[in-house]
């Protein structure tokens, strides 16, 4: 390793005996102790509620993991009370000792990995390379967010007129409202929480209903790293209930959301409404869905292609922002690229998570698995099915759909479904390709994959993505190397994991004195 430079965390390698093993100890060891209480603390205080959601294993429906004590709106209160006034202590404590706090984290995930893995792989059905490296990226983002702030926490001077010196500064803005999707539990979680601590504001955080168990690891962990009490209050419980609150409370200064369209949208007007006794205009960082497009050129290498392709669309089952779920493939390619798609497809083996060789396991919920399996079902009466997948009982599994002769504007081809549904589209050249791209109202992830150094470069200028990704799939953004993040209805923010993602959660002022 080069001094100075950032290195990501490696990923587990599960072909060795000792890692499965491990894997296997710390799933059994987390069974044992099922199912697990899950208690909103705020102010340093446990607190236990009427109300419990029970979590099920995804995998098997019959098992729950966790019973989650969701929180009220008078927790809510207080929770961001307290957050307001530790504020008044955290924004004082050196950027450096923030930092030292984050670093800690990062050691003790990467010293619990096992455990962490287990919990994801119980609580929200990741397949174990997903959940390894779901903790990998939380360990990144941690250790780049406090990189990031020590660089950022020394004052650039500005102008050189004589007689002055000014220094642009950044502060912290106050409580931070953190709310997230279960759907990467851990990095998603501890990144937005840890960006907005590491510049100096508090947090009440606000985990995905599905995904609470994993964010109650990531609060013990952060305990256990020094932050003291109320710099994070961890108030598990339902978006429209806590979160909704929260998002329209007067001392919230800062939402840092990720999550669907629909509800990102909604906070964005909740938080623009002025409420008595407000003093800031609240500042929002919305992360929100993609409808993610791969075009497959005449020249691909189809071997690449297909492998991509079927990794990008059904890894996690499709649930994640950045999945491929249409295809675009050039007329003069599509029979071929097609066939050779439905072949590889067969031998997706979709399985429990916690087998160690399901390529793909569960969808997340009820609601997700029939809502899934009406779209596949209506599907089915409208396009050519040209693959569709097992679907073992027991569990939430939603077979794998590939979609044939869906035209660019259909349902299919522009809605976010979050799941193994991939859509087929012709498309009658490049141009014609790119065209279909751009037309959702998305702009997160996409690629190409092309031989044509012209066509690569005609791509690179067109394709409206956040996320470009050509001859490779379109997931697995790496913190620092590949910053993350959409614009259109894909969201408004920077994007995380880059350099200007921390100064979304501070203000920046100039000091200018006369000498
Ligand atoms: P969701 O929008 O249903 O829930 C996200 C969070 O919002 C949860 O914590 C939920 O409790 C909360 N919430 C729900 N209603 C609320 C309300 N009225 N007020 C305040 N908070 C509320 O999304 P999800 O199902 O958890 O996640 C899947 C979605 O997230 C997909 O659309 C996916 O594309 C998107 N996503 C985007 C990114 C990205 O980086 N752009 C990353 C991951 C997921
Ligand atoms: N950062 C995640 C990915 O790139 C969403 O797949």
């Amino acid at each position: 390793k080069k001094e100075g430079l950032f290195y990501n965390e490696a990923l587990l390698d599960f072909a060795v005996a000792e890692v499965r093993q491990q894997t296997l100890a710390a799933l059994d060891q987390l069974r044992r102790q099922l199912p697990v209480k899950v208690l909103p603390v705020v102010a340093g205080q446990a607190l236990t509620t009427e109300k419990i959601y029970q979590r099920k294993n995804p995998s098997l429906i019959s098992q729950t993991v966790a019973e989650v004590q969701m929180a009220d709106n008078a927790m809510a209160e207080k929770a961001i009370q307290a957050a307001h006034k530790a504020y008044a202590s955290w924004k004082k404590v050196s950027a450096t000792e923030r930092a030292a706090i984050l670093d800690k984290a990062a050691d003790l995930m990467l010293k619990k990995r096992y455990q962490l893995m287990a919990t994801q792989v119980l609580e929200v059905g990741k397949p174990w390379a997903e959940a390894d490296g779901d903790i990998c990226e939380a360990i990144d983002f941690l250790r780049y967010y406090a990189r990031h702030m020590r660089e950022l926490a020394h004052p650039l001077r500005v102008g050189h007129a004589p007689g002055e010196i000014s220094q642009y500064i950044y502060k912290p803005r106050g409580v931070v409202t953190v709310i997230a999707p279960w759907n990467f539990p851990l990095a998603i979680l501890a990144g937005q929480v840890t960006a907005a601590i590491v510049t100096g504001n508090t947090v009440v955080m606000k985990p995905a209903e599905q995904s609470s168990l994993v964010a109650q690891g990531l609060f013990d962990i952060l305990k256990e790293a020094g932050l003291p009490t109320s710099v994070v209050e961890f108030l598990p419980g339902y978006g429209e209930e806590v979160g909704d609150y929260l998002v329209k409370h007067p001392l919230t200064t800062t939402i840092a959301f990720t999550g669907s369209k629909a509800v990102g949208l909604m906070i964005l007007k909740n938080a623009a409404e002025v409420k008595a006794g407000q003093q800031h205009v609240k500042r929002c960082i919305i992360e929100m869905g993609g409808k993610n497009a791969l075009i497959i050129d005449n020249d691909a290498d189809l071997d690449e292609a297909v492998d991509a392709v079927l990794y990008s669309a059904f890894g996690f089952s499709g649930q994640k922002c950045s999945a491929a779920s249409r295809v675009i493939v050039l007329d003069e390619v599509y029979e071929k690229f097609t066939e050779r798609l439905v072949e590889a497809a067969r031998s997706i083996k979709i399985a429990s998570s916690e087998n160690p060789d399901a390529y793909l396991g569960p969808v997340v919920d009820e609601e997700a698995y029939t809502r899934l399996m009406n779209t596949i079902q209506q599907a089915e009466q409208k396009y050519t099915v040209l693959f569709k997948g097992e679907s073992p009982v027991g569990g939430y599994y939603a077979p794998i759909t590939i979609l044939g002769n869906v035209q660019a504007n259909d349902d299919v081809a522009q809605n976010e479904f979050f799941g193994p549904i991939m859509a087929l589209v012709k498309a009658r050249d490049l141009d014609h390709a790119i065209e279909i791209a751009n037309s959702t109202e998305y702009a997160l992830t996409g690629g190409l994959f092309s031989r044509s150094p012209a066509n690569i470069e005609k791509v690179k200028k067109e394709l409206e993505v956040g996320n470009m990704y050509i001859n490779r799939g379109i997931t697995g953004a790496m913190v620092e190397r590949h910053p993350f993040g959409g614009f259109k209805m894909s969201g408004i923010g920077s994007k995380t994991g880059g350099p200007d993602y921390l100064r979304q959660f501070m203000e920046p002022i100039v000091v200018t004195e006369n000498t």
